[in-house]
């Protein structure tokens, strides 16, 4: 990450979440950021002041109204001073406030005085959260420039299962970090690609192959490549997790397609190949093939286009090609052989024998192989390995 120096000013909202707002507050001066917090009358029922300032080093501003706090920074300076204003929690009041462009108390007049990018971390009941109005405000708000992490599924305070949920710190760090790439970052003024989940193989109009992965490592490493400043396209096959900040998608379902979003995304400076592309697919019965007594249906199986490989012999081949190998005996040897085989310069091996848990899970143990032997990772959460393998694409393009 690279946050040293930047000003973020963070407006703790009134939620039980507020609590993670601490968090964020010590993870971001552990990156070298420089944090300003305003909390608000209702974020002060959930944290203290006191702890906002021990952790900020900052004082915390409250009011405003306070003579103090304007005579030693007027709001407008508070507001115009910062890289990114952060919101978290970002209550569903808050959001109606800032769409309605009140400025009613220091918060939103820090948030309407400001011209610097927004951030909001939103963190509400479920309900509340899927109430027509919240989501007119998300969307007003979203088409303003606002961006948003999370909410996420789970429990709620409430005690109720479902969606409003804050993201965890590590995440608005990661969103934070993304957001101030664009301004610079070691990958900034690079493009990547990044392909991610499973493709979905047709059978007939209704029916179709494919396999568990559910996009998460590829899901990750784009958040990386972005978090370093990358302009990234990710071409996700059929999965179910939101759209990182700052990068665009492009969501396909076969193989075939798949391939053909690829070559659009082409020149990049870096292609990471993470899907797990169905092998074969089959010639699709033009309608929904009819069970016949006891007999099987006849499927006939063509071979799919090698993505990885067309990509690492292509006429615009990226000056850094990057596959994954999924294997299950013999994982190195088996890799580097579908390195040599493709024609990568590297290849990222996991075991995803079903007792590791790699398809679908949320960690992962790797061998980083390339032309100068093997790195055996130790077993990481899928975020970390993402952002160690961005390091090294970073320091590979050279802009580390
Ligand atoms: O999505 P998750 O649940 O987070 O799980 C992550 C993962 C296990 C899917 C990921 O870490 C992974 O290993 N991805 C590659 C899966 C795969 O298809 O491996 P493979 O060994 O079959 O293929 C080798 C490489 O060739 C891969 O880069 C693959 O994208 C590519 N390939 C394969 C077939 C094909 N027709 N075209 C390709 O480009």
């Amino acid at each position: 990450m690279h946050l040293a120096s930047k000003r973020i000013l963070l407006i703790i909202g009134g939620g039980i979440a507020a609590y993670k707002s601490l968090f964020l507050i010590r993870r971001l001066r552990e990156q070298g950021a420089q944090v300003r917090c305003i909390l608000t009358k209702a974020g002060a029922e959930f944290v203290t002041p006191l702890s906002v300032s021990a952790l900020s080093e900052q004082p915390v501003y409250q009011d405003l109204f306070s003579l103090t706090d304007e005579a030693e920074m007027g709001h407008i300076r508070l507001s115009r001073e910062a890289d990114l204003v952060v919101v978290a929690p970002a209550t569903a009041n808050l959001m109606a406030r800032m769409a309605s462009g009140l400025a009613d108390d220091l918060a939103t007049t820090c948030l309407l005085a400001s011209s610097a990018p927004v951030l909001l971390a939103p963190a509400m009941n479920g309900y509340m959260w899927a109430h027509p109005a919240t989501q007119e405000n998300r969307q007003r708000l979203a088409e303003r420039g606002v961006s948003f992490v999370g909410p996420e599924a789970g429990d709620l305070a409430c005690g109720e299962v479902a969606t409003g949920r804050m993201a965890e710190p590590e995440e608005i760090l990661t969103a934070i970090a993304s957001q101030l790439a664009g301004q610079s970052g070691p990958l900034a003024c690079k493009r990547v690609l990044v392909t991610a989940g499973p493709t979905r193989e047709a059978l007939d109009p209704v029916r179709y192959v494919s396999n568990h992965s559910s996009g998460k490592q590829g899901f990750a490493i784009a958040t990386a490549l972005a978090a370093l400043g990358a302009e990234v396209a990710l071409i996700a096959g059929p999965v179910q997790l939101p759209t990182p900040d700052n990068l665009s998608r492009i969501d396909v379902e076969s193989a075939d397609d798949m391939l053909a979003a690829c070559l659009s995304a082409l020149p990049v400076d870096a292609a990471i190949c993470a899907a797990a592309v169905a092998d074969w697919k089959a010639q699709i019965a033009p309608n929904k093939m009819k069970k016949t007594g006891d007999g099987l249906p006849e499927i006939s199986w063509q071979q799919n286009p090698d993505i990885l490989a067309t990509l690492s012999q292509h006429e615009q081949r990226p000056p850094l090609v990057v596959g994954f190998a999924a294997e299950t005996e013999k994982v190195v040897e088996h890799a580097q052989a579908k390195r040599a085989r493709k024609g990568c310069d590297w290849i990222v091996a996991n075991d995803v024998s079903a007792e590791r848990g790699v398809f679908g899970g949320d960690s992962n143990q790797v061998h980083v192989i390339d032309a100068d032997g093997v790195e055996a990772w130790p077993q990481l959460d899928k975020r970390a390995v993402a952002e160690r393998l961005a390091d090294r694409i970073a320091h590979a393009l050279g802009q580390s």
